[in-house]
């Protein structure tokens, strides 16, 4: 695909026009990005915008002491890297590629033309960070008001409704995340996921199915 086309594949520039695609074509530069390659830290100053066209990205908090807690995982169609562009304020996470990924970056002072040209633009990003609101306020009360055991059930019950298909019997599969992903993003450790997914495995409500996890088709109800 070239560049035109997979502009086309990012959800906020779907109403843009042939000519608008054309010109926003032109402006970004695609770049490629090894699996755990950097993308930007925490921090730094920040004039590019992302777009991504391939891969899948880690939007993540890094602690002093070696531990992290993942705010997102983004994949293809997925922008990231607006906040400081909006805001004038250091990057406020690191982003890092998780696998090999292809991106398309979009300087400040373009992104700001894009913005104030295009309505369609600025509602669709307005939604979007509606919607990551939505997801950090679910994520709070997650770590807030839920024991450890409620943590992992729950995050199961996330990935699944993320990433999950169903299966002709019904059951959900998704990606079968590494513990220590699932201990990232509710602030606990390898160990206690992997008891606890044991656990689970053990009462039947999860099954390890080679590079997946199996959830029952009642999921929801069994661990909300
Ligand atoms: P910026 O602050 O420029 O750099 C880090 C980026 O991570 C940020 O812009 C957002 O694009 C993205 N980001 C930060 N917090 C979240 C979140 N809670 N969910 C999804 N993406 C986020």
């Amino acid at each position: 695909m070239d560049e035109k086309e997979l502009l086309r594949t990012v959800p906020i520039f779907s109403e843009l026009t042939d000519d608008d695609i054309v010109s926003l074509a032109r402006l970004s530069i695609r770049k490629h990005y090894a699996k755990d390659a950097v993308v930007f830290f925490e921090n730094e100053e920040g004039d590019f915008f992302f777009m991504i066209l391939d891969g899948r990205i880690k939007v993540t908090i890094l602690g002093d002491d070696g531990r992290e807690v993942i705010l997102s995982l983004l994949g293809p169609g997925d922008f990231f890297g607006e906040m400081a562009l909006l805001d004038n304020e250091p990057r406020s996470a690191t982003a890092i590629a998780v696998e090999d990924s292809e991106l398309l970056s979009l300087h400040r002072t373009d992104f700001q033309t894009v913005l104030s040209d295009k309505n369609s633009i600025a509602t669709s990003l307005m939604r979007i960070l509606s919607g990551r609101l939505r997801k950090a306020n679910h994520q709070i009360s997650t770590l807030a008001l839920l024991d450890v055991y409620g943590r992992v059930a729950r995050v199961i019950v996330d990935m699944a409704r993320e990433e999950g298909r169903r299966l002709k019997d019904g059951r959900i599969a998704f990606r079968r995340a590494t513990h220590q992903e699932i201990a990232n993003r509710i602030g606990t450790t390898r160990e206690t996921v992997t008891r606890m997914l044991k656990d689970l495995e053990r009462q039947g409500l999860i099954h390890v199915e080679g590079k997946e996890l199996v959830v029952q088709p009642d999921f929801e109800k069994v661990f909300d």
